[in-house]
């Protein structure tokens, strides 16, 4: 059983893979924020909730990845709530299978990750101020994906999403998961300015003070871009993954292939919008070209 943690006067979070963040209303009425990574997770939510007679009254998604969103179905189904989330994440949202075709530029070689895929995601409100009950704040935290968002509940406890991950995850994955590296790059290195008093990334524990792990996210991906910098010259795509692969020790897989695949012309795409690379069509491959400066 995933545990259930008080860390507010009136918040509460599901420890598991991808953390949900708990706010209880008052009169038996909770928001949840994000919704559950896997049955198991949304099960084990269910049973706590179930055990305090609490009701979802509303659910707020940070972003539209499925591991963030996969209760939603189930909880509107069980309380006939509302799903809300963020422009462009909600219409991701509500249609998740979108996730896959980013993946492999193509309906996915299976669903991802790993068969977790929904067939068909549930309506998503778009999230405004308004929509918020009183003392709940809102914070852009663009770079992971699209538009994704922290929360605040009154109690001061922020919910960041997958604005940063663990030094350990970025030592198994090697190149995580990240669509857009500098606004990435930015927002870690903003957060430590965000005032708190506790912070609840998605993968990883909560902390009172997140300036170190941000910072180190910051870090992180500054040397991944570099590193991509360092061997892209004259070289395809499929040329400088093998490379990274070579060098990082990836242990691919067909899911983890079309995720660090994307990150990887992520980072390849940064260093073109700083005008430090270029890419060309060379014998109908795409090549990556330092730019003289
Ligand atoms: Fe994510």
């Amino acid at each position: 059983m995933f545990e259930f943690v008080k860390c507010g006067e009136n918040t509460y979070y599901l420890k598991s893979f991808a953390n949900v963040g708990v706010y209880y209303l008052g009169n038996n009425e909770v928001i949840l924020i994000d919704s559950g990574d896997h049955k198991k997770s949304v099960a084990d939510l269910d049973y706590h909730l179930s055990e305090r007679n609490w009701k979802v009254k509303m659910i707020i998604n940070t972003h539209s990845h499925i591991d963030h969103i996969t209760g939603n179905k189930f909880f509107t189904e069980k309380y006939g709530c509302d799903v809300y989330a963020s422009e462009i994440e909600c219409v991701l949202t509500e249609e998740p299978n979108i996730e896959g075709l980013f993946y492999f530029n193509a309906i996915p070689i299976r669903r991802l990750p790993n068969g977790k895929l929904t067939d068909k995601g549930v309506k998503t409100k778009l999230l405004t101020k308004d929509v918020l009950p009183e003392g709940f704040e809102i914070l852009s935290l663009p770079g992971h994906n699209f538009n994704m968002i922290g929360i605040k509940t009154p109690d001061d406890v922020w919910f960041i999403g997958d604005s940063i991950l663990m030094k350990e995850t970025f030592d198994s994955y090697k190149v995580p998961f990240f669509l857009n590296i500098n606004e990435s790059i930015e927002t870690a290195k903003m957060l430590p300015s965000v005032k708190g008093k506790l912070f609840v990334p998605s993968h990883a524990p909560e902390s009172k003070d997140i300036t170190e792990l941000a910072l180190f996210n910051a870090q992180r991906l500054t040397e991944l871009k570099e590193y991509f910098y360092s061997i892209c010259d004259g070289r395809s795509f499929e040329e400088i993954f093998a490379k990274a692969d070579e060098d990082f020790g990836m242990k691919l897989t067909p899911d983890k292939y079309a995720k660090s695949g994307l990150t990887i012309k992520s980072h390849l795409q940064a260093l073109i919008n700083e005008g430090r690379i270029t890419a060309v069509i060379e014998r109908s491959r795409l090549v990556y070209k330092k730019v003289n400066q």
